[in-house]
């Protein structure tokens, strides 16, 4: 009768620690770096809404087509890190986002404005890049590999809208150069190739 009662405690005692098992494989630093980052891919994608709206209000219906791309893409980065949280254990936290800034004065701000913000979001990456690696969570350390390599071609696109503007003529740009401006982005590529990835016979 004792060793009944004393096998049944060990089971209740073992399906208990079960049940209070700490799955969740991601420190508490990671889980909030990486639940602001989805908070700032939102913000991203909702601002680059703002930009196409804008754009397509000065009558640049491809660089309005062109930046909601763009917003779509950061809609899917934040996806990709809600999913990795989840499937780490960790719990997601949709937060409310901020206000996308006020409009662009012209083009060039525009462009401007687009590759600092794309410069921030790198730094927001190194950084969970630096605590992944300063906590030894190579599994988030992977996983944000990723992100470094794309933006890596998120700054490189930005820098060709600029480049692509300053030799449309700048803010002295013309009106035939600017419709063949947005005529060229509406149709323009979502990816830019990588450096790794060039040869002599392909340079680009
Ligand atoms: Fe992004
Ligand atoms: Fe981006």
């Amino acid at each position: 009768m004792l060793l009944k009662q004393l096998s049944t405690l060990i089971i209740f005692n073992f399906i208990e620690n079960i049940l209070d098992m700490d799955t969740n494989r991601l420190s508490k630093k990671i889980e909030d770096i990486l639940n602001s980052q989805v908070t700032k891919e939102a913000e991203a994608a909702q601002i680059y809404l703002s930009y196409g709206c804008w754009a397509d209000s000065q009558g640049y219906g491809g660089i309005a087509n062109y930046f909601f791309r763009h917003s779509g893409e950061e809609r899917n980065h934040m996806m990709k890190i809600m999913q990795y949280i989840m499937g780490r254990g960790g719990e997601v936290k949709v937060t409310a986002i901020k206000a996308p800034p006020k409009n662009p004065a012209d083009l060039q701000t525009c462009f401007e404005n687009t590759f600092k913000h794309e410069v921030d979001n790198t730094t927001a990456i190194y950084d969970i890049v630096n605590l992944a690696h300063d906590e030894k969570d190579w599994a988030t350390y992977n996983f944000a590999q990723w992100f470094v390599k794309e933006q890596i071609e998120e700054e490189k696109l930005v820098m060709d809208l600029l480049d692509k503007l300053k030799i449309a003529g700048g803010p002295k740009a013309s009106d035939e150069s600017l419709f063949n401006l947005d005529k060229y982005l509406g149709e323009a590529p979502d990816d830019a190739p990588l450096p790794r990835e060039a040869s002599m016979d392909k340079p680009e």
